[in-house]
């Protein structure tokens, strides 16, 4: 918030609000004054280890079935109380690469039941008869509302997790045993159904998406690998092809004319986006950053990471209009960065439809993007080059960039171009901060006029989302 603004609220709300606002100004956060560095690690150390406690309260709650990953807590308005496959896969890849790094036998036992759980959805009965089918409840029972089905990222996302854990493990013979069929029958089910539409990761759109695309290419190259380790040419081979009409496909959502990557097509139901512009593409960069599959397969290969022209112009896009569409983020102090929601054309406010708001995934997804771009560009042996596509990235920290411009590796204004993407990155990681909670809780959104937070409490992918960006800030993506 800015202070004026904050003013002009304080004088409009409720005694609840305004205690809020004060916690936030003992705390020294007040607008104009650029926290530094040093403050912003000294947050970043105590909120890696928040997150991760709320992460594990929001794992197996009393009453549940173990291995079950609540989205939230909340139980009403919006009632989060069940397990999504894809947040789930998704936190649960955050914990392999903690237990990866930390070794922590909690953590272990903690993966172990995801994968039951998660086992046990694959093979139960659902309405979507598929393993698209995209939530269930507490007791591992299939969710039999209506709901957006199927939703075909689940499941690459999961195999993409239980691969990450087969490499984390020791247990050779339990990943023999249990984890290698699971992951065959996800990417078996991608082989067969890529191509068919199924509901986006916001669970609004039935279509072909490129976030969806993306998460099964991602899963297939590392489910190559995983094949060929045990020598089963015929699982490779059936990925590979598939990778290859996949990618060919994915190519095609590019859109020349306005000069980023459009997130849907084959639209068969739910919401006309006119701007076509969704945060989903850069979540699908980031995931393109760590070494998956092994030190052998590289996912770095340029195609659609996050220093690739065309996800650098697309991430332009996307600050640009957040910026201009949310009031929140005119006149921002300098400390901060702008606020990110998930799609321009978002109504969803966390409980209804009225209007959209930031989020914490997606703006914690943009420091994320950066430090993954300076990693990735430190990574290149070549010096980085201005063209038409990826200008609109390189003058935000420069206004010389035109095309044909070019950083030389290690000089002076390449150093100072890697330092100034750097700031900005934390400066989304400020925003983060200075909207959580005072005691580090993170709902879904915050309000796109006050900045207070809203929707379900303590989403426990926004806690997965913050720690993978301050590993990406660490040098340490998730791979
Ligand atoms: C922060 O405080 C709220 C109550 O105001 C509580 O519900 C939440 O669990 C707390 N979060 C953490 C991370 O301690």
């Amino acid at each position: 918030m800015h202070i004026s603004r904050s003013l002009v609220f304080l004088s409009l709300c409720m005694s609840s609000v305004q205690s809020a606002i004060w916690q936030g100004w003992s705390k020294g956060r007040s607008a104009g004054v650029p926290p530094g560095n040093t403050a912003l690690d000294d947050w970043v150390e105590k909120q890696e280890a928040i997150s991760l406690k709320v992460i594990l309260s929001n794992i197996n709650p009393p009453g549940t079935r173990r291995g079950f990953f609540a989205a939230s807590l909340s139980t009403s308005d919006p009632d989060y109380f069940y397990t999504w496959t894809r947040d789930a896969a998704k936190v649960a890849g955050v914990l392999v690469h903690a237990y990866d790094t930390s070794r922590r036998t909690d953590l272990h036992d903690v993966l172990i039941d995801y994968v039951e759980f998660q086992i046990g959805t694959q093979q139960t009965t659902t309405l979507c008869q598929c393993l698209g089918e995209p939530k269930f409840n507490p007791d591992g029972t299939g969710f039999s509302g209506e709901w957006g089905r199927p939703q075909n990222d689940g499941p690459a996302v999961r195999a993409s997790t239980f691969l990450l854990l087969s490499q984390a493990l020791s247990q050779k013979k339990y990943v023999t045993n249990i984890l290698r069929p699971a992951v065959y029958r996800d990417l078996d089910y991608i082989v067969d159904n890529w191509a068919t539409p199924s509901f986006d990761l916001w669970e609004e759109v039935l279509g072909v998406h490129f976030y969806t695309l993306m998460v099964m290419r991602r899963a297939l190259l590392q489910g190559v690998a995983f094949s060929r380790s045990y020598e089963d040419a015929i699982h490779a081979a059936n990925y590979q092809g598939t990778i290859g009409s996949i990618e060919e496909r994915l190519e095609s959502f590019w859109s020349p004319s306005r000069n980023y990557i459009l997130a849907t097509q084959d639209r068969v139901r739910g919401y006309e986006k006119p701007s076509g512009l969704d945060i989903a593409i850069i979540l699908a960069a980031n995931q393109l950053s760590g070494s998956i599959g092994g030190s052998s397969s590289s996912i770095k290969d340029g195609f659609f990471t996050p220093d690739s022209d065309k996800v650098l112009a697309t991430a332009a896009a996307l600050e640009y209009s957040f910026g201009t569409i949310y009031p929140l983020n005119q006149d921002l102090p300098s400390h901060l960065g702008i606020a990110i929601g998930r799609y321009p054309e978002d109504v969803y406010d966390g409980h209804r439809s009225s209007q959209g708001n930031p989020w914490f995934i997606t703006t914690s997804a943009f420091t994320e993007l950066y430090y993954n771009i300076i990693l990735a560009f430190k990574a290149r042996p070549t010096d980085i080059t201005v063209n038409h596509i990826n200008r609109p990235f390189f003058v935000k920290f420069d206004s010389q960039a035109v095309p044909g411009k070019i950083y030389v590796k290690a000089s002076d204004e390449y150093n100072l171009l890697l330092a100034d993407i750097a700031a900005s990155a934390d400066r989304f990681l400020a925003t983060v901060k200075y909207h959580e909670q005072a005691n580090g809780s993170l709902s879904e959104q915050f309000n796109r006029w006050t900045g207070f937070q809203q929707g379900a409490r303590d989403l426990t992918w926004s806690h997965a989302a913050l720690i993978s960006a301050t590993r990406a800030r660490a040098g340490r993506p998730l791979a």
